[in-house]
């Protein structure tokens, strides 16, 4: 995705982006227990969460590790990071850890997670190939990622843009094992139900990164198709998320 886009939509969005998902904190507990179990983080551990975001999962992998740094390249989103000694933020791009750019504040890594964040850049293997360099030997590198087909209830237009546009999880695991890692692919789902008018209110409020290539009268006629689909009171959907679990050597 264009840069400027990318940075313009996270600067709009930092506000209300933990609205989205604390309105459903099953959800981010689920979430966060399928990257705990993948990622088998210890005490003592040391753990870079990339493209953190406001630090939605960062706050309860903290719960698990000694630290928690939380790297992210959109000051608006990183300011949102709660203030918590075993979060430590750092202003940066994966591509800048990949290079050594921005240096990370501890030797090696036991964990990196990169949540929804490979879709924003653009040489993946340069930058998997490079975080996998900071992990410590058996350290564990955790991708999660939505498949490249989803069945959210969008518009046939944005629904189109993402398939376009969306990685595809087996080539991230390719990616890890051409950077000597072990590579495993899981999919799991949560059952999201939203009340439909909170639902529409996201998709106007361009939750998806995605839905910043729509201007406003392109969105609402997408709005509106999307209600004519879902007529109801509320709007079920399951999310599916693909996580790719690389290990080092
Ligand atoms: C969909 S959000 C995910 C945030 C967080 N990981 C989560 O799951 O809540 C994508 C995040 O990636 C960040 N991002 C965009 N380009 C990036 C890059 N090149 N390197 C690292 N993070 C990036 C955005 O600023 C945004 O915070």
């Amino acid at each position: 995705m264009d840069q400027d886009v990318t940075q313009g939509h996270y600067a709009r969005l930092a506000a209300t982006y933990d609205e989205n998902w604390v309105y459903s904190p099953a959800f981010v507990e689920w979430m966060t227990g399928c990257i705990q179990r993948l990622l088998r983080i210890g005490p003592g551990d040391v753990v870079a969460d990339v493209g953190c975001g406001t630090g939605l999962y960062a706050r309860g992998l903290a719960e698990y590790a000694s630290a928690v740094v939380c790297a992210e390249p959109s000051a608006a989103m990183l300011a949102r990071v709660p203030r918590d000694g075993r979060l430590i933020p750092v202003a940066a791009s994966a591509e800048d850890l990949a290079s050594g750019r921005v240096p990370l504040p501890h030797e090696g890594y036991d964990a990196i997670l990169l949540k929804e964040v490979l879709h924003h850049v653009s040489d993946r293997a340069a930058v998997i190939a490079g975080l996998a360099g900071l992990l410590r030997p058996g350290g564990r590198m955790l991708v999660a990622m939505l498949p490249t087909r989803i069945s959210y209830p969008l518009f046939p237009a944005a629904l189109e843009l993402f398939a376009s546009q969306q990685p595809d999880p087996a080539g991230i695991a390719e990616l890890m094992r051409a950077a000597g890692m072990q590579a495993e692919l899981t999919c799991d789902s949560f059952p999201l139900t939203f009340p439909a008018e909170r639902y529409l209110q996201m998709v106007r409020n361009r939750y998806m990164s995605l839905l910043s290539h729509f201007d406003d009268d392109e969105l609402a006629a997408g709005v509106a198709l999307i209600r004519r689909a879902h007529p109801g009171e509320e709007i079920s959907f399951p999310d599916t998320i693909a996580f790719i679990l690389g290990t080092a050597a």
